[in-house]
């Protein structure tokens, strides 16, 4: 049984202040006004377009906040505000922060949706603004190179592997999977607009010739193949039960005999009460999509089994299940 909350924590859970003068400042975008040089609040008013006054009480905000720092009346960024937050930064995360504030309208509606039932948007922000959503992979694509390694690893493939990432992003792990396996190569399938980004990223990796870009809807383009291992990571809590469990019926049929299907994911478990991060995930992702959700490990054994995959396991508690083709490759 863990603890329980001391008031002080209750207040800080029901406390967002700080996380909007953020987002706000990222939107304003403070700090890349601030890059180089101290500045004046005429002077960052004046950049901004912005009422002087009414900015000082934010950049004053700020300041307590460690993001900036004042001396006399000029402000300057602090070190992690400058390698964060200022746009032509090599490590700039602000698209993240900015896809939050575009989400903001929607965690308003939380209310109305939990009573009613009824989800408040059409579509995600990643439909409506592709251009943020793209930068948004960019951010994740950087933070996930550190990780990509490892998880490819844990799947000891050997020889010459086909894999297919399906809506594999900036190509994060196709890129990681090569960097692993000398013989493997690669199929990127994920929406035109997005494979911009992959070209990119996968150019800057050096791996033109061993990772293909397939452009196209997985819901219902052809998928190519056969292949070895298909991969699903972070694509189907977009999408509701049935249109997972036909994707999944779908890739069967474009794996070679042996070949394997991974769903990476971000699991529920069996109650519903935890990992503790997934269960606010849960949340945004009602608020913020059309119709996902986030699923069990339960789940996505099912799609395999009911697909007709033969072996179903758990690779990694509450973030990948794996399911193997019946047949020799
Ligand atoms: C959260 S990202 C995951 C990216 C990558 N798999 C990873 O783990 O880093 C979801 C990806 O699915 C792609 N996607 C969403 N719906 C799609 C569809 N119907 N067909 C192809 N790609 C799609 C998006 O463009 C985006 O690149």
């Amino acid at each position: 049984m863990s603890r329980e909350l001391s008031l002080a924590e209750i207040f800080q859970l029901g406390y967002y202040w700080e996380t909007k003068i953020l987002l706000t400042a990222v939107r304003l975008d403070v700090f890349s006004t601030l890059d180089g040089k101290r500045k004046t609040l005429q002077e960052v008013a004046g950049r901004l377009g912005a009422h002087a006054q009414t900015l000082g009480l934010l950049l004053n905000a700020l300041v307590a906040m460690r993001l900036l720092d004042k001396d006399g009346d000029s402000y300057g960024n602090s070190t992690a505000a400058s390698t964060h937050l200022v746009r032509n930064s090599g490590q700039y995360i602000g698209h993240l922060l900015l896809l939050h504030d575009a989400e903001w309208e929607n965690w308003g509606k939380l209310e109305e949706t939990i009573r009613t039932g009824q989800r408040s948007v059409d579509r995600h922000v990643f439909e409506t603004d592709p251009d943020l959503g793209s930068n948004v992979l960019a951010v994740l694509h950087r933070i996930g190179q550190q990780s990509g390694p490892d998880f490819a690893k844990r799947l000891q493939l050997s020889g010459p592997v086909r894999l297919l990432d399906l809506g594999g992003g900036a190509g994060t792990n196709a890129i990681a999977f090569c960097q692993v396996y000398p013989d493997l190569t690669a199929t990127v399938f994920d929406l035109p607009t997005t494979l911009q980004l992959t070209e990119r990223t996968v150019k800057e990796a050096g791996l033109e010739s061993r990772i293909r870009l397939h452009p196209g809807d997985f819901n219902k383009d052809r998928l190519g193949g056969p292949y070895d291992v298909a991969l699903m990571s972070d694509i189907l809590h977009y999408q509701d039960f049935a249109t997972n469990a036909a994707l999944v019926k779908r890739v069967l049929a474009h794996l070679a005999p042996g070949g394997r299907l991974v769903i990476k994911d971000r699991f529920l478990n069996e109650a519903g009460t935890g990992p503790a991060w997934t269960t606010a995930f849960a949340v945004h992702i009602l608020v913020n999509t059309e119709q996902g959700g986030c699923y069990k490990t339960a789940d996505a054994m099912k799609w395999m089994t009911e697909a007709g995959f033969s072996t179903v396991t758990e690779l990694e508690p509450s973030a990948a299940v794996q399911g193997t083709k019946s047949g020799q490759s």
